[in-house]
């Protein structure tokens, strides 16, 4: 069974990470982007990483930017060899619970509408839609369903992921 670790991003990361956004988006993070969000304090990066003889190979990634209670999940992305052995839920998991911890409240996100594999994987853990932006990503004219989650009122417990934030 393979096994990963969760861990802060660094630059030296920023490699695996830029071979995967490409493959992973049709319009892809810069480095510089990547660069931004590790010198700025409200933003959170994490990978998962498995050795790989004296190095390590970056599996997948999560940035995520937090204000006050306010939560919001910028990127994520699996490996295209590693997808499906649930990589982008235990990174999605890892944010909700260190979120939780320093005060995370409500969670957002934004995805394609035609984006199946990640509809389905936000549903799975908790995130319902909250509205749609008509032909919000510019580069495929494509709309983004707005996906909340809401912790308001219950303990975190990693059997029940929270309740979806219903209007
Ligand atoms: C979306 C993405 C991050 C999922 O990563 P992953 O590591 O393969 O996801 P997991 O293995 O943790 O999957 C968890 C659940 O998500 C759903 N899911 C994941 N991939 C799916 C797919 N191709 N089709 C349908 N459902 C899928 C399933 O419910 C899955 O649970 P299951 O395997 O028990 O059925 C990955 O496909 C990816 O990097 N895509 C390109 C980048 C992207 O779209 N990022 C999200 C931007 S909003």
């Amino acid at each position: 069974m393979l096994q990963w670790q969760i861990k802060e991003m660094s630059r030296d990361h920023l490699e695996q990470i830029m071979e995967i956004e490409r493959k992973s988006f049709p319009t892809p993070w810069t480095r510089s982007m990547f660069i931004y969000e590790l010198t700025s304090p409200i933003s959170f990066n994490f990978v998962a990483t498995m050795p790989e003889g004296r190095s390590e190979l970056v599996l997948g990634y999560i940035v995520f930017w937090m204000v006050r209670g306010e939560v919001h999940i910028l990127n994520l992305a699996t490996h295209p060899s590693f997808r499906r052995l649930g990589i982008a839920r235990s990174l999605l998991l890892f944010c909700l619970d260190f979120s939780y911890k320093k005060g995370g409240v409500l969670y957002q996100l934004e995805v394609r509408k035609g984006n199946r594999a990640a509809l389905n994987l936000y549903k799975k853990v908790g995130f319902a839609p909250w509205e749609i932006r008509k032909r919000y990503y510019a580069d495929t004219g494509e709309d983004a369903i707005i996906m909340r989650l809401f912790f308001g009122d219950r303990t975190f417990d990693q059997n029940s992921y929270g309740q979806p934030f219903l209007p």
